[in-house]
């Protein structure tokens, strides 16, 4: 996508003056949408870092990430000792998106057998394919998902805007490019159906108020940034078309784990009739799992994220401030869990299928538990 009409990715080799194989450059999303920075990644601890501390976030991107932190922990030391840390220091990093877990097995798969002196090119390989097989999967989830917003707009009888909501930021920020819940919204704006989206502000990190504004605002996709707590109203008032969320980690029963509030929302549209569609790429499905309530890890992040807030103040300046009173403790569950029988479908690279153990087999038959594929 494109910053200022210079286009993009989050996640890419920089420049190395000397012309070796270097450094990988990010966005700093900690900045944004008040800076544009990038950060070099020098090392592989730099890579656990931009993970940990959400300089880069999304479920793709930080599978990406940690693709590129295999690559760099190679490139200091190629050796067995090295890959076995690398592998279990970047698995630490977040507990949820399982694209990690996902992009890490991958790349270790591909470096175990190989000589300790094969390890860097190849490492660094596939990295690169996994961040342009991220941007061609994404792409197609937009494809998929186009469809269900012009089929939205077109039962109302074209009105002059058809209404998607989404909750944090499921954008090209959040992948490689594209983005998941974001890509059908993208390739809608390009066809010239008239969609506006209604952003959640995703307290407490407001990834939808700062990052998901931000990247539609550079695409020039209408939207308003609302609360978290107004979607059930829009709902009430017919002012929801459908909604798009992206996610952390499906179940192969077809559960969802997104950031904290998903569950409401898919709640509120239960009740009010709306479609609730969650965009998903391959690698985000844990076919090991299958309730997700009972088995996916729900992150737990510092308390301050919930009794700080960061902003620009009338001056110009960054600050911090308080909102909270002194000694009142604060709970920062950073995601939740919605069952599948509260999702009307679920995007894919590969098509749109019914949340449930049958919809996805019957996309993915190569990686279904054979009972499931029938
Ligand atoms: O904590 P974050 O910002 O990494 O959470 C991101 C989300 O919950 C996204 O909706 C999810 O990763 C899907 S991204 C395409």
């Amino acid at each position: 996508m494109k910053i200022s009409g210079t286009p993009y990715r989050t996640i890419w080799l920089a420049d190395d003056a000397d012309g070796g194989i270097g450094a990988v450059e990010i966005i700093d999303q900690t900045k944004l949408p008040h800076a544009f920075l990038t950060v070099r990644l020098e090392t592989m601890a730099d890579a656990a870092t931009a993970i940990r501390d959400m300089w880069v976030r999304g479920a793709p991107l930080i599978g990406a990430t940690a693709a590129y932190g295999m690559a760099l922990a190679m490139r200091a030391d190629p050796s067995d000792g090295n890959l076995t840390a690398a592998y279990n220091t970047l698995m630490a990093t977040r507990p949820t998106a399982v694209n990690l877990r996902w992009a890490l097995d991958d790349v270790l798969a591909v470096l175990t057998n190989l000589p300790a002196e094969r390890r860097v090119e190849a490492a660094y390989r596939r990295a690169a394919e996994i961040c342009d097989d991220d941007v061609e999967i994404c792409s197609s989830i937009g494809d998929h998902g186009l469809p269900l917003i012009r089929g939205a707009w077109e039962k109302r009888g074209k009105p002059e805007r058809v209404n998607v909501l989404t909750h944090c930021n499921a954008g090209w920020l959040a992948t490689v490019d594209w983005g998941t819940a974001l890509a059908p919204i993208y390739k809608a704006h390009d066809a010239g159906i008239p969609v506006h989206v209604w952003v959640d502000e995703t307290r407490p990190r407001n990834q939808g108020a700062s990052l998901t504004a931000w990247e539609l605002n550079q695409h020039g996709v209408p939207h308003t940034v609302i609360v978290d707590n107004v979607g059930g109203h829009l709902m009430q008032h017919g002012m929801v078309d459908l909604c798009i969320t992206g996610t952390d980690r499906t179940t192969r029963t077809g559960d969802v784990a997104n950031k904290i509030g998903t569950y409401l929302k898919a709640l509120a549209a239960h009740d009010n009739g709306v479609p609730f569609y969650v965009a998903l790429p391959g690698p985000t499905i844990d076919w090991t799992v299958r309730d997700g309530v009972a088995e996916i890890p729900i992150e737990e992040r510092d308390a301050a994220e919930v009794t700080v807030l960061t902003g620009r103040t009338a001056s110009g300046d960054i600050a911090d401030i308080t909102i909270t009173p002194d000694g009142s403790p604060a709970a920062n569950y950073a995601f939740d869990v919605t069952p599948a029988r509260l999702v009307s479908g679920l995007v894919t690279e590969r098509g749109v299928c019914a949340a449930s153990e049958q919809g996805l087999a019957g996309l993915y038959p190569e990686f279904a538990p054979k009972s499931a594929g029938g």
